[in-house]
């Protein structure tokens, strides 16, 4: 597999007229300043300029030496390769807090778009305790998104989620769901609350939200955080893929796996503005950091990989 580092290398040496693979060393303000490279999406409302891969963080509750070095090590990496969102949650057991101490250790805050979610199993009282605790947990002063996690305690939280902007203590506020039973009440949240970000899944292999909900964020000039792009922490799609050749003309999208496909699948949809893909590994994140550079498919080349997707 090809790759991040040389990809940038060859394109540095590209750049400069040298050959690649000459073993140049690469800093990570280097890789920072190609991060002119990246490829950037507008949030609707602000056209605030992000980064389409993000990195999610559901698997960062961990307390043993060695994975915390390997998140540390990961959070690291991503804003030297000029990456920027970040999602955790309230219920992603103590993933905020490692979060808010590792970011804080490493002194990136400002490198970051940090989005955290509202609990969701309502093990906090709807009342200013929900901001309280995720600026505690993060060790921030304000968050750069925060959401309502799964629809809960929607109408209680909507209205304090709208005051807590107003005071400057969240930049955006949005709603998230990553099931289908709960499309309608995303469609609801469209049309009817002044949402600046909407988090929904969507991948090759899990397309629904594309029916209305992708269209109608568009229409409503509403961000989309796509979650579980690589098919979820818990299901085996990557792994089912791993032993697969790539498709024949993927080399034509500048992909060289399978992560990097269906990342730059679901980050061209017209409608998206960042994925989010988990990851506790930088040889991963390095994998999906390559799908924000390069080329993303056209709509013609979108339709040929949802053919071919049906004979994988
Ligand atoms: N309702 C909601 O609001 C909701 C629901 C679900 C998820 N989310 C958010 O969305 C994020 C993403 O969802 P997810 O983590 O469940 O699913 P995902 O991003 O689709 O997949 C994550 C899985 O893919 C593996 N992976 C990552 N990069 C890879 C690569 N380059 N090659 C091979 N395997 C790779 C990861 O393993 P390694 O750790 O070994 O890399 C992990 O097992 C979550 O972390 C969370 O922030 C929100």
């Amino acid at each position: 597999m090809r790759s991040l580092h040389d990809h940038l290398l060859t394109r540095r040496a590209a750049m400069s007229g040298l050959a690649a693979g000459i073993g140049l060393t690469l800093s990570a303000s280097s890789l920072a300043a190609d991060s002119a490279a990246l490829i950037t999406r507008s949030i609707p409302r602000t056209g605030e300029r992000l980064p389409v891969i993000g990195l999610g963080t559901n698997a960062y509750s961990v307390s043993a030496p060695e994975e915390l070095a390997a998140r540390r090590e990961v959070l690291q990496k991503f804003p030297a390769l000029g990456a920027k969102v970040v999602d955790t949650a309230r219920a992603y057991g103590e993933s905020e807090v490692v979060i808010g101490n590792l970011v804080a250790s490493l002194g990136i805050r400002d490198q970051l778009f940090l989005a955290t979610k509202t609990s969701a199993r309502g093990d906090i009282p709807p009342g200013d305790g929900e901001l309280e605790a995720a600026l505690r947990r993060l060790q921030a002063d304000r968050l750069d998104l925060l959401q309502i996690h799964n629809f809960h305690a929607i109408d209680q939280l909507f209205p304090r989620l709208r005051e807590w902007k107003q005071m400057g203590k969240v930049r955006y506020i949005g709603v998230t769901t990553s099931t289908d039973n709960q499309y309608p009440q995303m469609v609801e949240a469209l049309n009817t609350l002044p949402v600046d970000f909407i988090q929904v899944d969507y991948s090759l292999d899990n397309r629904g939200a594309a029916e209305k909900i992708l269209p109608l964020a568009q229409d409503k000039g509403v961000g989309v955080l796509v979650n579980m792009p690589l098919g979820g922490r818990r299901g085996s799609l990557m792994s089912r893929l791993a032993d697969k050749p790539l498709p024949p003309w993927s080399g034509e999208l500048g992909v060289t796996s399978w992560a990097q496909l269906l990342l730059k699948y679901a980050v061209s949809h017209p409608a998206v503005t960042v994925a989010i893909p988990g990851t506790t590994k930088v040889k991963h994140l390095e994998d999906n950091q390559l799908a924000a550079r390069g080329e993303l498919p056209n709509a013609a080349q979108r339709r040929r990989m949802e053919q071919y997707w049906e004979t994988v």
